[in-house]
């Protein structure tokens, strides 16, 4: 028990990381091609206008994945490269889509899209982006000419990806575009807006693909107890509002609560006051419509426990202990407990939308990529996740984090997430170990 079938089992990228191909086919510019022009916001100087040149490679990137095993993609459709600046419907864009779909489909790989992954249209930023309303309103329109290109042919639908990461890093520490550091009535403002938009794209896959499966793909600081009986303090914590912004961004209960519920987390309104947005009940009941599964994003996480006066107190990690390129720490539990408190909350099948890791990676002597961290990594995160289904929690899905090397957003080409190496300057593609053995390993370890 209780892994679900059809299980999607597969990786994942994102428009802007792998696409390239900023100015052609008629793509306007988004808020990160913006950003990445502002002198040190990226680590290495870098953008994402040629990136894994997917836009040109993508017959090629997906064979590879059929070679792999992949079965399921979760890719991003660019919502820059499907409207155009005035508002109107670029079919070039659309177009390319079509065709990307197709081609997953020959290969027999499932289509995945996230509407949203990040790349908001300038022209809309212009307006006001998430600070205004009526993007809510656009992306709905821009819903809704994707799912009907899409004519049943996805199974599986994501609206947006990340949305603590856009408010969050986008509109309070400024690290991600649009690069802002506003106060906290800003970000609810724009954490409420994409909560709208996402109510609003849910609406048009309802009305337009009601066979399709849909919902967020969101991320949250997932803590971990040490010992059982931390466990209760532990899962409250994990929801709890704290009325610090840097905390209450990354944690799952503003945006989970909000779409669970449809109402703002307990404690929100008391800490936030008159900052916080105050929707209709008709809005709340578009944000809220029930999704079919809960996806989310799960990298890593922190221990907490309760000392001799019951108080939840963070565990230090040990010295030396393990932790990937990108400095973060390696967590296999995350993917136990994440899942668990995340099902005992909202009560619906999870899926792991991302998980992986960023290594040292690099092509040897004999041609080949040995990343045995990665693997190593995979195995032990799996274990985990197979331990919550044993143990009651349904699964839908899998996703590693990524594909291919790519644009690591603020981090540039620094990082390398992929189960394939790219050479950025050549293009050339090489699986890693990692690469080859992935599948088997899903397999074995959530599915037999
Ligand atoms: C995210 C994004 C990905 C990242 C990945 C590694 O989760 O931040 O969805 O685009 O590249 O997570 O940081």
């Amino acid at each position: 028990m209780p892994i679900l079938k059809p299980f999607c089992a597969g990786a994942a990228t994102s428009a802007s990381q792998v696409e390239g191909a900023a100015f052609e086919g008629g793509r306007q510019e988004s808020i990160w091609d913006l950003f990445c022009k502002e002198k040190g916001r990226i680590l290495d100087g870098s953008d994402c206008s040629i990136a894994c040149d997917e836009y040109h490679r993508y017959e090629e990137d997906i064979a590879l994945a059929q070679k792999m095993g992949i079965r399921a993609l979760r890719f991003s459709i660019a919502w820059p490269r499907v409207v155009r600046e005035d508002g109107s419907i670029n079919p070039e864009g659309l177009g390319f889509y079509d065709r990307f779909t197709d081609c997953l489909l020959e290969h027999g790989i499932e289509p995945c899209p996230t509407l949203f992954h990040w790349d908001l249209p300038l022209s809309l930023y212009r307006k006001g982006g998430f600070g205004n309303k009526d993007t809510a309103k656009s992306f709905g329109e821009y819903a809704g000419a994707v799912v009907r290109m899409l004519a049943g042919r996805a199974k599986t639908i994501f609206t947006i990806n990340e949305p603590q990461c856009i408010s969050g890093l986008g509109y309070v520490t400024g690290e991600h575009a649009p690069g802002l550091r506003c106060a906290e009535a800003v970000f609810l403002h724009v954490l409420d807006t994409l909560l709208l938009s996402h109510g609003r794209a849910m609406s048009v896959i309802r009305n337009l693909a009601p066979k399709a499966r849909a919902g967020a793909a969101i991320t949250g600081a997932v803590i971990t107890p040490k010992s059982p009986r931390d466990i209760d303090a532990v899962y409250r914590e994990n929801y709890r509002v704290t009325g610090d912004l840097m905390t209450d961004f990354w944690r799952m209960a503003l945006w989970g609560d909000a779409v669970a519920f449809g109402r703002w987390a307990e404690g929100a309104q008391e800490l936030y006051g008159s900052a916080l947005p105050a929707n209709t009940d008709e809005e709340w009941r578009e944000i809220s419509q029930p999704s079919d599964f809960w996806a989310m994003n799960i990298y890593n996480s922190r221990m907490m426990t309760l000392d001799d006066e019951g108080r939840l107190v963070s565990v230090p990690r040990p010295a030396g202990a393990p932790k990937t390129a990108a400095q973060w720490p390696v967590t296999p539990e995350c993917l136990y407990w994440g899942p668990r408190f995340a099902f005992e909350r909202y009560h619906k099948g999870i899926m792991i939308t991302e998980t992986g890791m960023s290594g040292l990676d690099y092509v040897s002597e004999d041609g080949c990529v040995h990343d045995f961290d990665r693997i190593a990594f995979l195995k032990a995160y799996l274990r985990q996740l197979r331990r919550a289904s044993d143990d009651g929690v349904p699964l839908e899905g899998l996703f590693i984090w990524s594909l291919l090397d790519n644009f690591e957003w603020a981090k540039g080409y620094t990082e390398r997430f992929g189960l394939v190496h790219v050479d950025f300057e050549t293009q050339k593609r090489t699986l890693k170990d990692s690469a080859k053995s992935v599948m088997g390993t899903v397999d074995e370890i959530l599915l037999s």
